[in-house]
């Protein structure tokens, strides 16, 4: 129908809330992309591809296609998305792309993933990836959302893939898994960039803090915090990387969607 993109079939839906939900596809035949990478998705709108920038929260080495997404009330497409049933079709877009590619990276000994939101979904594919415990000592996922109920894929990260039949072994030693959340108590609270700038998540995990002759980042989440987070990296000598050159950490500069409506945090709201 458009040449981009081809219709691939929706096999499941998950509302993890009411503002965050998974869908799986069908794969189309011979698709290949690089675990972290993302197409654009969405639905045909009058005519024409609606689409959006979406990871893959399924690893290359699966048979179907995962997206994680966000809902959006009055975004034009996750509006209508959100309500995609079972057997319906969605656009999947022929040429994966992106940057949150460990062959992007500087060999190192740990990998930090650092994600807000939506922006766990490369990091998915990445921690599926056995090539990641290969390529490092430890690899370290950090997922800060406003609530808990927004820590989507938690009992996943922490109980299900160590347990896996055929990763749990590469898993299951290498693989911390850190949520954070903003807006209410939980074991750890706090922004990411709180968390790295007042040492509080090295502390909580025994470790160092960062250093750019061992640790590698790769970033994902809403842009402030890609912003925020990058500058602080910048300042303690992290190299960013990209698709031409291999760094110390790297940012998907794709990763926008639609946003979530900017709330004011009740202790920061200006009357
Ligand atoms: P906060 O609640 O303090 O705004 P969102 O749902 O808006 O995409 O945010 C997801 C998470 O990212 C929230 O926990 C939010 O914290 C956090 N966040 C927002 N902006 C930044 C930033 N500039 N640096 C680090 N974390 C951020």
């Amino acid at each position: 129908m458009f040449p981009a993109y081809t219709e691939e079939e929706v096999l499941s839906v998950h509302h993890w809330t009411d503002r965050l939900f998974t869908l799986r596809t069908t794969r189309p035949a011979g698709y290949r992309f690089a675990n972290g990478q993302f197409c654009m998705m969405g639905l045909p709108v009058d005519g024409k591809p609606l689409v959006r920038a979406y990871s893959f929260a399924s690893a290359n080495h699966e048979e179907t296609l995962e997206f994680f997404s966000i809902k959006v009330p009055d975004g034009p497409l996750t509006s209508r998305l959100q309500h995609v049933k079972v057997g319906d079709k969605v656009l999947v877009g022929k040429r994966p792309t992106g940057t949150l590619t460990i062959g992007n990276l500087r060999p190192g000994r740990t990998l930090w993933l650092l994600a807000t939101g939506t922006g766990l979904a490369p990091f998915l594919s990445v921690v599926k990836d056995p090539e990641t415990y290969e390529r490092f000592e430890q690899v370290i996922l950090t997922h800060t959302c406003r609530h808990t109920e927004d820590l989507a894929y938690s009992e996943f990260l922490k109980s299900e893939l160590p347990a896996d039949e055929l990763l749990g072994e590469l898993v299951a030693p290498k693989l911390v898994y850190y949520p954070s959340v903003t807006r209410e108590p939980f074991e750890h609270e706090g922004r990411i960039t709180t968390l790295i700038e007042t040492g509080r998540i090295f502390k909580d995990l025994g470790r160092e803090p960062l250093d750019p002759k061992h640790d590698r980042l790769m970033l994902c989440g809403s842009s402030q915090m890609l912003a925020d987070t990058a500058d602080l990296l910048e300042a303690q000598g992290f190299e960013e990387g990209n698709s031409g050159e291999q760094g110390d950490y790297l940012v998907e500069k794709a990763f926008a969607g639609e946003k979530r409506p900017a709330k004011p945090r009740p202790d920061t709201a200006v009357v």
